[in-house]
């Protein structure tokens, strides 16, 4: 089984189940103030989750292409990775625990052929405080599934002080491992915020490769969430009924059920094998590599270290290329920029030739053309991103390099300099201290690394305020700002003309912030007219309509969104139309918005017009 085939099975295995696809959305999440980048299948279905209708009914899956930032630093193990896929399906008030569970079963052991007994699970242990109860019905579901195996599972119920027990198979844990929302445990969920119980599935590589007593952890007890490489998270069920108010957890509308797990782990269970990289998804990449650096994947544990940071950091590289990213100072594009100038560092580690790395985009777009047909018309323009950035940042090397030696010649190297060479050059220390070396001066690595944990909690800061888009929260003001950017396009599109088209939106209380496609400047006579746009709308207390069509003819109905790709092949279309028949907006949207205009409650103005990137200009609007 190769991972496209077990990509294949599991879709299909779920459509049997009635589930419809729906393609994968964008890894830069639109409406979606949580995050920077999509970073698990669930996030562009949240709406739905909450109540919204989905065009396609109340049973859905996809493949969801995922990006992690958090996991940069780390990958370079045996299991990290920024990029992956993760296989979804959701119930909308449909389904619940008994066919969720059943299903995954079958799945596993039936489908892909897994062996039961290297199959463990874990269920939430409850929670008085949160009024959460216990998950005993996971676990039971659970236990069942084995006996008609034939296997005694027995229960563990405090894993992380017993370890693992004879003939244990399920464990109970707490909220900090088996509760799941967007903003992890519940103490952390802002108010509204959806999520709730999981039944996590984990497959065990087996005791006997002494993972845990070679690990940091050996003086503990070794249980399924004990990170010492012994066991993997391949799939998580998270049972989505709750909401968070001011006043604990509330019950949502509907019970849901929301399933992810990544592709890339379940081929490694397929095959038994915990090292992610040596899966066939990574085979032309690595084979690849070592044609341009002519050195062996695991040979020698620095090198497979850089093997494995160029793979992840250029397969991530080419799909946020492909979904619109580009390398800059801010935001996703400084992720970008990070990812290619580490693995810059690391093709310089395994002696690939200068300029090469741009060669590893088209390994990628051979292995992933088939699920994502879209990357061979974009596969010229990334190879083109990638080349510049590389060249870019050598000039930047050259220039850190000059200044190394002044300060060297100086004979005042220390750990602060070193670290500035880091953060102003993107100098490895590693290398300025091979360099430092040739003179006879040594780096007081402490010093730079205190350097380097201060920096990193400035930009953890700066971040955090930062990485937001999409609409700040549900409230009425909020919802209201939606509804009048929405017109407010159609006002630009009538007037501007139908190359025009939303490139990102940051929607709070008091604003809100559009970007969109325009080569130039536009005139304040322009924004008047659409501001008397968006205003007459207001006026004429038009309804907000949804209507579910199907794609085609969405398109040629001049209904406007970017990105079509993504959609599925029915949509739900947000109209705003007047009594008298006007249609004054009809876009693609997942909600939400206000019933009428009436509810938007204020004069709408238009109050900075600017330039945002080549070729997107950005307002600012609000409502008095
Ligand atoms: N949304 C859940 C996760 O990402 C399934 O683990």
């Amino acid at each position: 089984m190769r991972a496209g085939d077990i990509r294949k099975a599991y879709l299909n295995f779920f459509a049997e189940r009635g589930h419809k696809i729906v393609p994968s959305a964008l890894l830069v999440p639109e409406n979606d103030p949580t995050t920077l980048f999509t970073g698990s299948g669930m996030q562009p279905i949240v709406p739905y989750l909450l109540g919204e209708p989905h065009p396609l009914g109340t049973r859905i899956m996809d493949s969801q292409k995922c990006f992690r930032a958090g996991d940069i630093e780390e990958v370079g193990d045996n299991r990290h990775t920024t990029f992956f896929e993760m296989l979804g399906n959701w119930s909308f008030g449909d389904y619940f625990k008994q066919e969720q569970i059943t299903w995954m079963w079958e799945f596993l052991t039936e489908k892909m052929g897994l062996d039961p007994q290297h199959l463990f699970f874990t269920c939430f242990r409850g929670n008085a405080e949160l009024g959460i109860p216990k998950d005993t019905e996971s676990a039971l579901l659970w236990q069942k599934l084995f006996a008609a195996k034939g296997i005694d599972a027995k229960i563990g119920e405090n894993p992380e002080t017993d370890g693992i027990r004879e003939g244990e198979k399920i464990f109970y844990y707490s909220e900090k491992k088996n509760w799941w929302s967007r903003s992890g445990m519940p103490g952390n969920m802002p108010l509204g915020e959806p999520g709730g119980p999981d039944t996590e599935m984990f497959w065990d590589f087996g005791a006997e490769h002494d993972f845990h007593r070679e690990s940091q952890w050996k003086d503990a007890p070794c249980h399924v969430n004990c990170d010492c490489g012994r066991f993997m998270e391949i799939g998580n069920n998270v049972f989505m009924e709750y909401r968070k108010t001011a006043v604990g957890f509330e019950k949502l509308k509907q019970k849901n059920v929301d399933y992810g797990g990544g592709l890339e782990r379940l081929i490694a269970a397929k095959k038994n094998d915990p090292d992610m990289f040596l899966g066939d998804i990574f085979d032309t990449l690595r084979e690849t590599l070592k044609k341009l650096s002519g050195k062996k994947y695991g040979e020698d544990s620095k090198q497979t270290f850089a093997f494995r940071v160029i793979m992840d950091h250029m397969r991530a590289a080419t799909f946020l290329i492909a979904d619109g990213v580009l390398p800059s100072n801010t935001d996703q594009g400084y992720v970008l920029r990070r990812l290619l100038r580490r693995a810059v560092r690391f093709a310089d580690m395994l002696g690939m030739v200068p300029g090469s790395l741009s060669l590893c985009v088209a390994a990628v777009v051979s292995e992933y053309q088939e699920a994502y047909p879209y990357l061979i018309e974009k596969k010229g323009f990334i190879v083109s991103v990638i080349g510049n950035e590389e060249a870019k940042f050598r000039e930047t090397l050259a220039r850190g390099m000059k200044e190394l030696e002044k300060r060297l010649s100086e004979a005042a190297l220390n750990g602060k300099d070193a670290f500035e060479l880091f953060s102003t050059y993107g100098f490895p220390l590693e290398m300025t201290e091979e360099i430092a070396k040739e003179k006879g001066v040594t780096i007081e690595r402490e010093e730079f690394q205190r350097e380097f944990t201060k920096h990193q909690e400035l930009s953890r800061t700066a971040s955090a305020g930062k990485f937001k888009g999409g609409l700040a929260d549900h409230s009425a003001k909020v919802i209201a700002f939606h509804t009048a950017t929405h017109l407010m396009l159609a006002g630009l599109r009538k007037y501007l003309g139908q190359d025009v088209h939303q490139a990102g939106s940051n929607i709070t209380e008091e604003r809100t912030r559009f970007d969109f496609t325009h080569p130039e400047k536009v005139s304040r006579e322009v924004l008047d007219k659409v501001e008397i746009y968006v205003n007459e709308a207001i006026e004429k207390k038009c309804a907000m309509i949804t209507e579910v069509m199907e794609k085609n003819k969405a398109k040629e109905a001049g209904v406007e969104g970017s990105f079509w790709e993504k959609y599925p092949d029915k949509v739900t279309v947000y109209k705003v139309k007047a009594d008298d028949g006007t249609v004054y907006s009809q876009e693609l949207c997942g909600g939400p918005h206000v019933a009428n205009t009436e509810d938007i409650k204020g004069r709408f103005k238009i109050i900075k017009e600017e330039a945002s990137s080549a070729g997107v200009r950005r307002i600012k609007a609000i409502l008095e």
